[in-house]
């Protein structure tokens, strides 16, 4: 028989029980999720595991985050498939508020951070990252967390989150996910669904992409050229780039010629309608 996991849908249903914890001494992490479940969302609770007695999982595929020719209509939606992985994965509860919970009628605020947001996926989806910022505002402050986790796919999204956390006093621990990878190399993500049988055998290629371009900088090329080679590859297999970058791994900002220090190469491109992210760590080589 499939494990049981026990659901609220209420602000005040999730404070009662996170409450019953706090009283009982326990430690409390947050996995917020957009659900549609896989490897890289259940290695995040293991990750949260680690960092605290009780599990709390959210799923709120969030209308803010999206831009109104984006996917939220067709975003993948498994409430039950979802429910067996997180009780099987041994999260203690599912946070699952309804639209009008989250957003009730004559929500008016919104959590917005220019500065790390004008560019790479925010340039592409405007508003995106401010959907972001909100609702994980929000959700932190709803479950109060010692800890939340959130993966590396989604690297700008990452360092907007710790940055708004440290901007706004939350008192929480942010930890960062390791990304979760198909064997080929392909990132694990809820959009990958969408992916047709012959993009999905491309797909792998911005991992490679990203990953060649990562060593030809650790060896001591410049952002420049590894940049504009990246770019070239992915559209000669068929890609529509929205971007390759190399930038500074705490503060994103762009960095030219050979690096001096550690650097992220993050990637986004389209295949068909599918939109890619991806991103692989760097260092130069100590010679
Ligand atoms: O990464 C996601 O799944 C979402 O952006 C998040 C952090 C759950 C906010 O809706």
């Amino acid at each position: 028989m499939a494990a049981s996991i026990a659901t609220v849908r209420t602000v005040k249903e999730l404070r009662a029980e996170v409450a019953k914890w706090r009283k009982a001494g326990e430690t409390v992490a947050l996995v917020p999720t957009m659900g549609a479940l896989h490897a890289g969302h259940l290695s995040l609770i293991g990750i949260a595991k680690n960092h605290a007695t009780r599990i709390v999982a959210s799923i709120f595929v969030n209308p803010a985050q999206f831009g109104p020719k984006e996917d939220f209509k067709r975003y993948p939606r498994d409430e039950a498939g979802d429910l067996a992985k997180l009780a099987q994965a041994g999260v203690d509860l599912v946070y699952i508020p309804h639209t009008a919970e989250m957003y009730p009628r004559g929500f008016a605020t919104k959590v917005t951070l220019p500065s790390l947001t004008e560019d790479l996926c925010g340039a592409a989806r405007p508003n995106h990252f401010e959907g972001v910022a909100t609702v994980v505002t929000k959700l932190l402050l709803q479950c109060a967390p010692d800890v939340a986790v959130f993966g590396e796919k989604d690297y700008q999204q990452l360092l907007v989150i710790k940055q708004v956390v440290h901007d706004l006093n939350i008192p929480v621990q942010i930890v960062p996910g390791s990304i979760v990878r198909e064997e080929d190399g392909l990132a694990l993500s809820s959009r990958n669904g969408y992916l047709s049988a012959a993009e999905r055998k491309t797909a792998p290629i911005l991992h490679q992409v990203l990953s060649e371009a990562a060593a030809a900088l650790a060896n001591g090329e410049g952002c420049d050229a590894v940049t504009s080679a990246g770019r070239f590859k992915l559209e000669g297999k068929g890609f529509r780039v929205d971007y390759v970058a190399v930038r500074d791994p705490e503060t994103l900002a762009p960095l030219f010629g050979p690096i001096k220090g550690p650097a992220r190469v993050m990637g986004a491109a389209y295949l068909g309608t599918t939109r890619l992210i991806d991103n692989v760590p760097t260092a130069p080589k100590n010679r």
